[in-house]
């Protein structure tokens, strides 16, 4: 099936999220949809997210998406579950792959969460963890300034290195062996949350699974993409192309030159 598969954020944090369905689903087209005017989503209520990601939805329906992917955690744990029925293509979120993830890797049996304001109050992965197994001590921390430093591009950066601290101290106590990177831009800051928490503790990035999970879908399904030798990647945003489109060349392997601005409001 050539028709494309839609993915996204409120931001350029999806983007982790297509990097791995390149990595796994290479035969794929991609249509990614970036809410940049409207980014964050992390501190903004149920209420807007839905109808932010409503909106979304209807964009890339337009474009005669075969699946769609919520590349963004607070999407997938304030608005998925209630659009799941109004859906009629596949659908995947990317919490319930990343509880997963984090209750199979667990040995202390406490996993630390990070993830946006929203995610982190819904409780959606202690929820999920909680379910697979019950044993397991689930601890939260949403670290709000995470998101504009990646949007900034301060990737590695005293400031982000002092942030890094200031949230995770919190969850040092608590002797977590495996800690969910449970917001989509997240993973492009890997690096100083590694280096602060330290090898005992495994940085879950739930893009791998929901990647994963993915394939496993379109599978069954039988909605894979055949051996193509010309793969499509379509970017849009709501606002800031330029910043955008290099972020996009940092973060992808492959050449990201056109991106297109869409009013989303109009869906
Ligand atoms: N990247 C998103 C997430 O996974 C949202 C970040 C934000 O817009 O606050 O939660």
């Amino acid at each position: 099936m050539e028709q494309a598969i839609g993915v996204f954020d409120s931001g350029v944090g999806g983007l982790t999220v297509v990097r791995e369905i390149m990595r796994q689903l290479p035969n794929e087209n991609v249509i990614y949809f970036g809410d940049t005017a409207r980014v964050p989503y992390g501190s903004k209520s149920k209420q807007t997210v839905l109808k932010y990601s409503k909106q979304i939805v209807r964009f890339l329906r337009t474009k005669n998406v075969k699946a769609i992917v919520f590349a963004c955690n607070t999407a997938s744990a304030l608005a998925l579950e209630e659009m799941r029925a109004e859906i009629d293509i596949p659908v995947i979120g990317v919490v319930k792959p990343g509880a997963k993830m984090a209750a199979d890797m667990t040995q202390t049996k406490s996993v630390g969460i990070i993830g946006t304001e929203g995610t982190i109050k819904s409780g959606i992965y202690t929820e999920y963890i909680r379910r697979l197994d019950p044993a397991v001590t689930v601890v939260g921390k949403a670290c709000p300034l995470f998101v504009p430093l990646v949007e900034e591009g301060l990737l590695e950066d005293r400031i982000t290195d002092d942030m890094v601290e200031r949230y995770l101290s919190e969850l040092k106590p608590y002797n977590v062996d495996a800690l969910v990177l449970g917001c989509t831009h997240y993973p492009l800051l890997m690096n100083p949350i590694k280096r602060y928490m330290g090898e005992g503790v495994t940085l879950v990035n739930p893009a791998y699974e929901t990647a994963k999970g993915l394939k496993e879908i379109l599978k069954t399904k039988d909605m894979l993409n055949g051996k193509s030798d010309k793969v499509s990647y379509d970017f849009y945003v709501s606002d800031g192309v330029d910043s955008f489109k290099a972020f996009a060349n940092e973060v992808l392997p492959v050449n990201v030159d056109e991106v297109k601005v869409v009013d989303i409001e109009s869906y």
